[in-house]
């Protein structure tokens, strides 16, 4: 079954609370999320296999570390999943990128796909597919099913914020992610909006509404 994982680092929720904040312009949401998203890989990279190699220091030579296994394959779910990768990027720099479009119709909350393309790799990745909200659950579930469609079996989801019915919703579609959150917040409304949450956050992100 898969875990899931609330990061409760002092820096993840002193800036969470900020971007939940109404009072936060897109500029400084932008910003926020940024450094929440690389916060987040910091500890989501944590079990990440090494091995031994040898490196010449300019007193000796030494055995050290650097990562081993399997490359990454980075996932946003557009839109509002773009705020979360160039934080990302800056600690996997040699991640590769896949994008996933997907939209909620607002009067029935399913998820309708219009973009897919990944690296060829697909087979040999592991995957982290993020997205700051988990609300019903229904585009990470889609996002997912479209990626396992197409080979993809090692996945990780990452999000800032996620409702209990969304958690639910994912452990009973893809038992094997592993999900990794920032918060996990009450319930959603009637909008399917999570509550308290952060509002809309590709709105947020990019400034529409
Ligand atoms: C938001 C959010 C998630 C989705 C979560 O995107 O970024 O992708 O809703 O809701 P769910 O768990 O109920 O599926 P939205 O559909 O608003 O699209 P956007 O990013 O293009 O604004
Ligand atoms: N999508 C959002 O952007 N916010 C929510 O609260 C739920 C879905």
């Amino acid at each position: 079954m898969g875990k899931v994982y609330v990061f409760d680092h002092p820096l993840i929720q002193h800036k969470l609370t900020y971007i939940r904040d109404i009072n936060t312009g897109t500029k400084e949401f932008r910003e926020l999320v940024d450094e929440v998203a690389s916060l987040m890989a910091f500890e989501i990279t944590r079990d990440m296999p090494l091995e031994e190699v040898e490196v010449e220091t300019p007193v000796r030579k030494a055995k050290s570390k650097v990562l081993s296994g399997k490359k990454i394959g980075l996932v946003p779910i557009l839109r509002a999943g773009l705020g979360m990768v160039d934080g990302i990027l800056r600690l996997i720099p040699a991640a590769k990128v896949g994008h996933i479009g997907l939209y909620r119709d607002p009067e029935t909350l399913q998820p309708v796909e219009y973009y897919f393309k990944m690296p060829s790799d697909i087979k040999e990745r592991e995957f982290i597919v993020v997205d700051p909200m988990l609300a019903t659950g229904g585009s990470a579930v889609e996002a997912i099913n479209a990626l396992k469609k197409r080979g993809a079996t090692n996945i990780k989801f990452m999000c800032l914020i996620a409702a209990p019915e969304g958690v639910e919703a994912m452990k009973n579609a893809h038992p094997d992610v592993d999900i990794y959150i920032a918060a996990l917040d009450e319930q959603l409304n009637d909008h399917g909006y999570i509550v308290p949450g952060l509002g809309d956050a590709g709105d947020r992100l990019f400034g529409t509404k």
